[in-house]
C-alpha cells in the first residue's frame, strides 16, 4: 500500500470504537489515511484520537470554510485511491443507495471515482431488515464492495450477524481492492495449484506430495503484476495471497470444472498443480476392511485439465509445468508438443528436491527450440521472473 490513499469514513456506531486501530493497521501496510466522521461517529470517539493515529487533521463538516479552502470535498474525493467505510451504519448504507450527498462523507461518495468499500456494523436485526438488504444489494449492483459483517455477539447483548469485520482483516481487504499497476494491469490470470486427493474409500486418498508454494508464489507474483488472480486450489496449508480469490477443490474432476467455470473470462492460464493422473475406478461407499493379502485397487485417467484449456477455440495464453525425475528438458518439451501449449516450465524433482521446499530451479521452454534458464532460487522470487516472462510473452504473442 506504499503511499496508497485511503480516505476512511467513519460512521455512527458502536463499532466506530475499533476505527482508531484501522487507521493503525492502514498505516502499519504503508497507506496514508485521511479519516472523515460524520456527525453520528463523533458521539462515539473523538476527532483528536483520529488525528493522533493518522497524523492528519479530521474532516467532518461539509460546511466548514478553512477546511474547503484546503482542501474542499471535491478534491478529497479526487485524492483517495480508495474510500473505505468502517463501520458503515444502517443509515449510512441507505444515505449511499439513494445517492444523497447531504454530509461529507456521502458527498466525498458520490464525486470520487475510486473504489468504494463498506464494512457494514450493526444489531443482527436492523442488518437483516429487507429494508438494508435491499440497500446493500443496491450498493453491490453498483460496484460497491461490501466487507462482512461477520457473526458473533454483538454490543446490544444479542447475538448474530452484523459485527463489523476486524480491523486488521479491514486493512487486508482494502490492501485487495486498491488498483495495483503493473505489467499484467487490467488481465486476469487462472492458475492451478497443489495436489488433488482421489478418493478409495470414505477414509482413504490417492495424493501426492505437492505442497502448493509455487503456485501460490505465482498467484502472489501475478497480482503484484496488477492482475485479477483466481486460484484454483487442491488441499494445502496455505492461505489465498491478499487480493487473489481462491476456489477450494479436492478432486482432479473438481479441479477440471472449477477450471472451466473460470476459463472464459481468463488472458492467461498457468498450470502449476499436481493433478492426479489416475484415481480409483470405483471407490468404495464403505471403509476397505483388511481381509486378505493383497488389495488390487483399479485405476482409470483423469480428464488432462491443461490440454483440455489448450485445446479449446477461444483459448487463453497457456503455461504447463513439467516436473521430472530424469532427461528434464526433453520430457518437457515433448509435453509442450504434446499439449499444444504456448509455455512450459520445467523443473527437477526428486526425493529431497523440489516438494515442499521453498527452493525450485526452472528453465522455460516454448515452441521452435525457445529456452530461457529462470535461474535457482527462491520459489518466490522465481515466481516473480516467471511471471515477468509470462507477461512479456503473452503480450508479445497477442499483438
Ligand atoms: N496437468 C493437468 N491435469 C492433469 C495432469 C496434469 O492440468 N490431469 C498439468 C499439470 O498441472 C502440469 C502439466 O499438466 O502443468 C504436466 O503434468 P504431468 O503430470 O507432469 O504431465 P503428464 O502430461 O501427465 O505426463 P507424465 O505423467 O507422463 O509425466
Amino acid at each position: 500500500m506504499d503511499g496508497k490513499r485511503i480516505v476512511l469514513g467513519v460512521t455512527g456506531g458502536i463499532a466506530a470504537y475499533k476505527s482508531p486501530d484501522l487507521v493503525r493497521r492502514l498505516k502499519e501496510r504503508g497507506a496514508e489515511v485521511q479519516v472523515v466522521m460524520t456527525d453520528g461517529a463523533r458521539e462515539f470517539v473523538t476527532p483528536l484520537t483520529f488525528q493522533a493515529v493518522s497524523g492528519r487533521e479530521v474532516r467532518s463538516d461539509l460546511w466548514d470554510k478553512a477546511a474547503e479552502q484546503a482542501m474542499s470535498h471535491i478534491e478529497l474525493a479526487r485524492w483517495a485511491d480508495l474510500v473505505l467505510v468502517a463501520p458503515a451504519s444502517a443509515d449510512f448504507l441507505a444515505q449511499l443507495a439513494g445517492g444523497m450527498a447531504g454530509s461529507l462523507l456521502s458527498t466525498v461518495c458520490l464525486a470520487t471515482s475510486a473504489p468504494i468499500a463498506v464494512a457494514p456494523a450493526m444489531n443482527r436485526l436492523m442488518w437483516s431488515n429487507p429494508a438494508t438488504q435491499s440497500n446493500v444489494a443496491t450498493l453491490r449492483a453498483r460496484g460497491v464492495h461490501v466487507v462482512g459483517p461477520a457473526s458473533g455477539s454483538q454490543a446490544c447483548g444479542e447475538v448474530g450477524e452484523g459485527r463489523m469485520v476486524e480491523p486488521a482483516d479491514l486493512a487486508d481487504a482494502a490492501l485487495a481492492l486498491l488498483p495495483v499497476k503493473g505489467p499484467l494491469s487490467g488481465k486476469r490470470v487462472l492458475i492451478t495449484a497443489g495436489p488433488t486427493r482421489e478418493r478409495i474409500d470414505p477414509v482413504r486418498f490417492i495424493s501426492n506430495r505437492s505442497s502448493g508454494k509455487m503456485g501460490y508464489a505465482v498467484a502472489q507474483a501475478a497480482r503484484e503484476a496488477g492482475a485479477e488472480v483466481v486460484l484454483v486450489s487442491g488441499p494445502v496449508n496455505l492461505c489465498a495471497p491478499v487480493g487473489v480469490r481462491k476456489v477450494c477443490v479436492e478432486t482432479a474432476a473438481q479441479m477440471h470444472d472449477a477450471v472451466m467455470a473460470e476459463v472464459d473470462a481468463a488472458d492467461i492460464f498457468i498450470a502449476t498443480a499436481a493433478v492426479a493422473d489416475y484415481r480409483p475406478a470405483q471407490p468404495a461407499d464403505c471403509k476397505i476392511k483388511k481381509t486378505c493379502d493383497h488389495l488390487d485397487v483399479p485405476m482409470e485417467r483423469t480428464v488432462d485439465i491443461l490440454a483440455a484449456v489448450a485445446q479449446r477455440e477461444n483459448r487463453p495464453f497457456v503455461v504447463g509445468f513439467a516436473a521430472e525425475t530424469n532427461d528434464v528438458e526433453a520430457h518437457a518439451r515433448a509435453k509442450l508438443e504434446r499439449k499444444n501449449l504456448d509455455l512450459i516450465a520445467a523443473n527437477e524433482v526428486g526425493d529431497s528436491k523440489v516438494f515442499e521446499q521453498d527452493d525450485n530451479a526452472i528453465v522455460l521452454l516454448w515452441a521452435d527450440g525457445g529456452r530461457q534458464e529462470l535461474g535457482a532460487g527462491p520459489k518466490t522470487l522465481l515466481a516473480r521472473r516467471l511471471v515477468a516472462f509470462i507477461a512479456e510473452r503473452s503480450g508479445a504473442t497477442a499483438t
